[in-house]
């Protein structure tokens, strides 16, 4: 058993709270609270990820003496002493509530307040009311620190990265009263270089786009990613959206103030088609994110980099920075947005071991006795198979869809081939399948690939650095295999990709292994396993009843298999 002293609960009790455990520097579980209380990207307390690290790590609440949070601006304080506000702010966003007329003057104060930093009082305020919390836990002696907002994204982007002497880059929304940082990594320290005010923020811009297509903000900046892919590309000479932010040295200027910004974008937005409206947004981020990261890496004489934070879940702007002429080694914290922050204070708060991440399959795992139970209870055909690779190669050869339930569950917003659905990449309509009758998706959202780390490299022309494990990125498939790869190949012919060893000894990589030998391709399409809108399934009872509701025709659990009725 490690010492005491040894064991740090970091936790974030924001958007998509969680938790994460390091004993003697190392992760031994993290969680998102979605997960368990089945809300996406759930804002509550995380009670149950905080029981499930320590259940994880065989621990009692009284065994554990540091905790570190994270946040103690002025909004985050207040929806700590009133949690009803941050749950009708997620009932809103969420489109579960009304917005009702005072909508506008709500969003103009919460594009003010936002930007206030803590101070003192906010943050003795803030330990105060999550004192209450872990007390409940059986953590109430437990020493509590809070860290800063960006300084947690940048601890979980340098310690997960396994780099030294790297520049790490934060860009969000706003937290703290900053929306982005850089820092220099060496020698496990993080030194401050710039920040950037919550006023310039780039997260922000691509939020009130969001927001203005009537998507969800932080949820759909992915489908405004997306979507820009359906129209020309623009001239930038003629992008209006351009002038809104000025680079400057190590960051941001915007023109104008978030508030009179939304009513800008409004009057823009318009006169434009909406795809049309999409391009011009992203071409506005990448542009400016990739000045800022020129910059920072001739000023700082650097060639790696490490990035997180909301701003970087856009895998097209980080294909752009990937291939830098000057990037010699780009890491992307896989879980980038403010669901990573619980994993960046446990990092902060103790000392971890590096590298940190082998693989993210760091959720609970599924017990053998209870998935039997339930796949006997459950009135389906089923069938034991013991190893059930062979099975699902020739299921998937044979152009089925199939539920793919395995081990731990991944952490992090991607499904790595823990909790998926898998298909055929060149299945005649699996996109379309799939997006409207299976998964109830926009038509447009693309799907992405699992492949071996040969096949990354046979199949896609960009691919020069190590193996990118997380589906943090774009790469470009090549030309004689877009129509093969079809299902998970964008219009502009790019994917983004899960690599997997070809040595791996787990059952993913001998099921690619499997599907070269019959398709002639080590690839799979591979998407998150949940219902329309329902996070990705955790326990065996709700990954059955998910099998059910998207009418898939197998669901492979562990060892077992069940059969559409
Ligand atoms: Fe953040």
């Amino acid at each position: 058993m490690a010492d005491t002293n040894d064991i740090v609960l970091g936790f974030w009790d924001g958007h998509d709270s969680g938790a994460a455990l390091l004993v003697d520097g190392r992760l031994v579980c993290a969680i998102n609270e979605e997960r368990l209380t089945r809300r996406k990207l759930e804002v509550c307390f995380p009670r149950q990820a905080i029981r499930a690290c320590l259940q994880e790590g065989g621990l009692r609440g009284e065994q554990v003496v540091q905790v570190a949070g994270c946040t103690a601006d002025w909004a985050k304080t207040i929806s700590r002493l009133w949690p009803e506000s941050k749950e009708r702010y997620y009932r809103l966003r969420r489109r579960l509530a009304w917005p009702g007329l005072l909508d506008p003057a709500t969003r103009l104060a919460k594009y003010h307040l936002t930007e206030w930093p803590g101070n003192r009082l906010t943050r003795w305020l803030s330990e105060q009311a999550l004192g209450r919390e872990l007390a409940a836990l059986g953590l109430g002696e437990a020493r509590l620190t809070l860290m800063d907002h960006h300084l947690c994204h940048a601890a979980a982007a340098a310690w997960t990265s396994g780099l030294d002497d790297t520049l790490v880059i934060t860009l969000d929304g706003v937290g703290d009263g900053r929306s982005g940082s850089l820092h220099w990594f060496q020698g496990g320290k993080l030194r401050p270089l710039a920040s950037v005010a919550a006023r310039d923020s780039v997260g922000i811009f691509f939020e009130q786009v969001t927001t203005l297509m009537h998507l969800r903000e932080l949820e759909d900046e992915g489908k405004v990613m997306a979507l820009a892919d359906y129209a020309p590309p623009p001239d930038p000479a003629s992008n209006p959206l351009l002038e809104l932010i000025e680079v400057r040295e190590l960051g941001f200027h915007a023109r104008l103030h978030a508030s009179g910004l939304a009513r800008h974008l409004k009057r823009l937005y318009w006169s434009q088609p909406q795809e049309r409206f999409a391009a011009l947004a992203q071409q506005a981020l990448e542009t400016w994110v990739v000045q800022l990261v020129r910059q920072a890496l001739a000023h700082t004489g650097g060639h790696r980099l490490a990035l997180a934070g909301g701003v970087f879940a856009n895998v097209r702007l980080n294909q752009r920075i990937r291939t830098l002429p000057e990037v010699e080694h780009c890491s992307i914290f896989p879980h980038m947005g403010d669901g990573g922050l619980a994993l960046g204070a446990a990092c902060l708060a103790g000392a971890p071991r590096t590298p940190m991440l082998s693989d993210l399959y760091l959720g609970p795992a599924l017990a053998a006795e209870s998935i039997a139970e339930v796949v006997r209870a459950s009135g389906l055909p089923h069938r034991y198979l013991g190893d059930p690779v062979p099975e699902a190669a020739r299921l998937l050869t044979a152009g089925r869809i199939i539920g793919w339930v395995q081990g731990r569950m991944e952490y992090g917003p991607r499904a790595l081939g823990a909790r998926s659905v898998l298909a055929r990449p060149d299945l005649p309509g699996v996109r379309d399948q799939l997006n409207i009758r299976l998964k109830k998706r926009s038509w447009y959202q693309p799907f992405c690939p699992t492949l071996l780390d040969s096949e990354a490299q046979r199949l896609l022309s960009d691919h020069h650095g190590p193996p990118d494990r997380w589906m943090t990125s774009l790469y470009h498939v090549r030309e004689p295999f877009r129509v093969p790869l079809a299902g998970v190949t964008g219009r502009d012919g790019s994917c983004r990709p899960q690599m997997v060893a070809d040595d791996d000894p787990g059952r993913l990589a001998r099921l690619l292994t499997a599907l070269r030998q019959t398709t002639g391709f080590g690839v799979v399409l591979n998407t998150s396993f949940n219902p329309h809108g329902a996070p990705l399934v955790h326990t065996p009872r709700e990954a059955i009843d998910a099998f059910v509701s998207m009418g898939l025709d197998h669901l492979i659990l562990g060892d077992w298999i069940l059969d559409r009725p």
